[in-house]
């Protein structure tokens, strides 16, 4: 059988034969579909991209029914036993898990850009006490690009080698300097001789200490969640990171947009929004009442949902473990039981059924980040901190993908406006 469709256009009654591959159909191959020469050609119109590819991608893949996630191939599930963030994140980015040399060469690298110039330090202490700190951070990732003008050298591969080390290694600086001075502390300097995570624990939570020891438990938690967040096809932030990638912006103004869309409570931010929403709720016997309100269209459920995953989010499943074993080292959230009492009446309840709403990711993320010791409004932050390499791997697919090179991401649109009119004079405007 081959592998075409057959178009019918009942305006004109032409036949047209339309390639499929890979179960897609080009959009712009619809163009041929004329009423007239003047006519523009059949368009498809896709709010929110429910039904559209915008690229091929070989980092990430999901089966959204079959709760499957996979970087590079490898089961999420696998890799969150037995990986490392810095592993994971190479593999996200090259294809393939490193070997001993290739894995020592890259944590040397990210280990050893993880300071910031001190100027950087004085924007940070520019913002408010009060500022958000993932807005200190979008901000403050974007004036990167004002340290390192070579980084708009996008197509030369060193460049993008020497940010791509930058960027994955000053994120968490950044973002524990943002925590830092929100609580009006000191900021404190990465610690070489620590993981990933546990230097940006050293980062957030050290003292007086001379050199601060993370709790290995909590330090491979972090580890283990910083994983689970590493990518996620295309999402919203990877799509905007794509997006202004394509106008060949530098990588730390596309990290920065790409954060700013992960910031908004229905992605990244919704971590945040379900510690508030559990505060909110304040006790295990509010919950069927609060559930009645979101069902009469008062608000969303926070971490419940997902546009892929219709059947379970594989990472809320992990977390829920993780969560576990934080609580043994730092005690029960009290927030767990309103959690979980809130989970089991959602997945008996029709409404959450027939809608094949579960808990996605950011369910139990915060309740975790919050037994840690972090403050709610740093739970996005965390999300951006292990999305980056997300981000970067797929910008650079983009950049040299002989498809989408030099092609600005730019969607259509169906004009509903006002027609051509004459300008109106201010005294004679009603
Ligand atoms: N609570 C209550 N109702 C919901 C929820 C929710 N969390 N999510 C979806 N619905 C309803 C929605 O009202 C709609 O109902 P109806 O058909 O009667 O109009 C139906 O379910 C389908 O919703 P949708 O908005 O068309 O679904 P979507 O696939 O476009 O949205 C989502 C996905 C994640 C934006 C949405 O589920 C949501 O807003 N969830 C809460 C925010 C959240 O937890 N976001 C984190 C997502 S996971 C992390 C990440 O990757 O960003």
């Amino acid at each position: 059988m081959p592998d075409t469709i057959t178009i019918t256009d009942n305006r004109t009654g032409k036949k047209y034969e339309i390639p499929v591959h890979d179960g897609m159909i080009s959009a712009t191959d619809l163009r041929q579909i004329k009423t007239s020469e003047e006519d523009f050609g059949l368009g498809s119109y896709d709010p929110g991209f429910m039904n559209t590819a915008a690229c091929t991608s070989r980092v990430t893949y999901i089966d959204g029914d079959k709760g499957i996630l996979r970087y590079r191939g490898y089961p999420i599930e696998e890799l969150a036993e037995k990986s490392t963030y810095l592993e994971t994140a190479y593999l996200v980015l090259y294809g393939e898990l490193p070997t001993k040399a290739q894995l020592d060469d890259w944590t040397y690298n990210i280990t050893h850009h993880s300071i910031l110039h001190e100027n950087i330090k004085k924007f940070i202490d520019g913002f408010h006490h009060d500022a958000h700190p993932m807005s200190i951070l979008i901000s403050t990732v974007a004036a990167l690009s004002t340290f390192y003008s070579e980084a708009k050298n996008i197509f030369d591969p060193e460049s993008r080698q020497k940010q791509t080390y930058r960027l994955v290694a000053k994120m968490p600086t950044i973002a524990a300097f943002a925590y830092r001075h929100s609580i009006g502390m000191p900021f404190a300097y990465p610690d070489n001789d620590l993981s990933y995570t546990g230097n940006f624990l050293n980062m957030l939570f050290k003292m007086t200490e001379l050199k601060y020891q993370p709790h290995p438990v909590l330090e491979r938690a972090l580890d283990v969640l910083f994983i689970l967040h590493a990518d996620h096809e295309q999402n919203i932030s990877t799509n905007v990171m794509r997006g202004i990638g394509s106008a060949h912006s530098d990588p730390y103004c596309s990290v920065a947009g790409a954060a700013a869309a992960l910031y908004g409570p229905l992605h990244g931010g919704a971590n945040e929004q379900v510690l508030r929403m559990l505060n909110e709720i304040g006790h295990k016997d509010k919950v069927p009442g609060f559930i009645q309100k979101v069902k009469a269209g008062e608000g969303r459920l926070m971490g419940f949902g997902h546009r892929v995953y219709k059947n379970y989010d594989p990472r809320a499943k992990i977390i829920k473990k993780v969560a576990y074993e934080v609580f043994d080292v730092k005690g029960r959230n009290p927030l767990l039981e309103i959690a979980l009492e809130l989970e089991k009446i959602a997945l008996e309840d029709e409404y959450f059924v027939k809608r094949k709403l579960y808990p996605n990711v950011d369910f139990y993320s915060g309740l975790i980040y919050q037994s840690m010791g972090l403050p709610i409004d740093m739970f996005p932050v965390l999300f951006a901190i292990a999305r980056t390499i997300g981000w970067i791997a797929h910008w650079q697919e983009m950049l040299l993908d002989p498809e989408q090179k030099n092609k600005i991401a730019r969607p259509r649109q169906i004009y509903k406006g006002a027609q051509k009119r004459p300008y109106v004079p201010l005294s004679q405007r009603k």
